[in-house]
């Protein structure tokens, strides 16, 4: 399918990657709930793909119905960028993003992810090895700047120079790391300066946020605020105008509903990664699911030790 940024009907709505959660059962719902929500795997290791690690290939399974598949790269070895994204071509990835935004110290001690905002040649490099040796759409994902947002401006005229299509700005610092409030107007400058589209991310909660923080961005990425909620993204759909109400799945108003969608991630999930990762994946969503409910402790006690989809469905059947 041939996917450039600029083809994309605007404004883009995105899933956030997030590692551990975005997983391909995660997309797949999020995908048969708000079919044009643009998905991107969760953050995966260049050095791993280079030398086709067992567990980092098992990541790079996906399914047709995420399609265009996006590939988030992280690293910092410019000949392991060079083979992942071949490898990522040979695979039918759509779309590579890297990341220029994480957080984790193991990551940023590594020199990886926000660390690069620091290294803005190496930074550019990997852009421009990865432009020269894909024909995918690159993107880069990062953040407002390591402890302000002053180096913003130039980081991403560089990564623009060197040939990425499209940046995802998350507005926080590198020091932020989750806290405080994301800062959008930052965002908003920058893009007045490049002719790449900028996609905003950052504490988007409903879809009047979407609504509210868009201003002249070509697109929103949505990430926390789907935890346990992933009809959010269908919401973000329907307020920036991409999707008519009858185009995604609303948020079930009933238990019965919500129940028969806990069950169906459930189900992908063992079909992603098999009956026990699947089973292991899916107990951190299902106490995300199940939040704010009365005795939702209780249940949680139950859930975070479910083996099958039996199990699930008996203790849900209490609910
Ligand atoms: C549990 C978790 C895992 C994350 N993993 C990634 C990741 O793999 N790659 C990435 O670029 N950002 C990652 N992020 C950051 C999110 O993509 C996003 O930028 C951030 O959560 C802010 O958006 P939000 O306020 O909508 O959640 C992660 C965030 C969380 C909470």
């Amino acid at each position: 399918m041939p996917f450039t940024w600029k083809e994309i009907k605007k404004p883009y709505v995105i899933l956030a990657p997030m590692a551990g959660y975005t997983d391909s059962s995660f997309r797949q719902l999020v995908k048969e709930i708000a079919p044009p929500v643009l998905c991107i795997t969760e953050l995966i290791s260049a050095d791993g793909i280079a030398y086709e690690g067992v567990k980092t290939m098992e990541m790079l399974k996906f399914d047709e119905s995420e399609r265009p598949h996006i590939l988030q790269l992280f690293g910092k070895n410019l000949d392991h960028f060079k083979e992942a994204v071949q490898i990522a071509e040979d695979l039918g990835f759509d779309g590579i993003d890297i990341n220029m935004g994480c957080p984790a110290k193991k990551v940023v001690n590594s020199m990886h992810g926000s660390a690069l905002i620091k290294i803005p040649e190496l930074a550019f490099q990997i852009v421009e090895t990865c432009a020269k040796n894909t024909k995918l759409p690159l993107s880069v994902k990062t953040r407002l700047g390591w402890e302000d947002d002053s180096t913003l401006f130039d980081f991403a005229k560089g990564l623009e120079a060197a040939g990425a299509q499209m940046i995802t700005i998350h507005g926080r610092t590198t020091k932020q790391a989750f806290m405080g409030k994301a800062d959008w107007e930052p965002i908003y400058r920058v893009k007045k300066n490049l002719s790449i589209p900028v996609t905003g991310n950052g504490d988007i909660m409903s879809g009047k946020d979407a609504k509210d923080k868009l201003e002249n961005l070509d697109g929103v990425m949505v990430g926390r605020g789907t935890f346990g909620n992933p009809w959010l993204m269908g919401e973000v759909c329907v307020a920036l105008g991409i999707s008519k109400p009858n185009e995604v799945i609303a948020r079930p108003t009933e238990f019965e509903e919500l129940k028969k969608w806990m069950l169906r991630h459930c189900e992908l999930s063992v079909e992603v990664h098999g009956q026990k990762k699947g089973m292991l994946d899916i107990r951190k969503h299902f106490a995300t699911y199940i939040k704010g409910f009365p005795n939702a402790s209780k249940y949680r006690s139950e859930l975070v030790r479910v083996e099958s989809i039996e199990e699930v469905k008996k203790i849900l059947n209490n609910i």
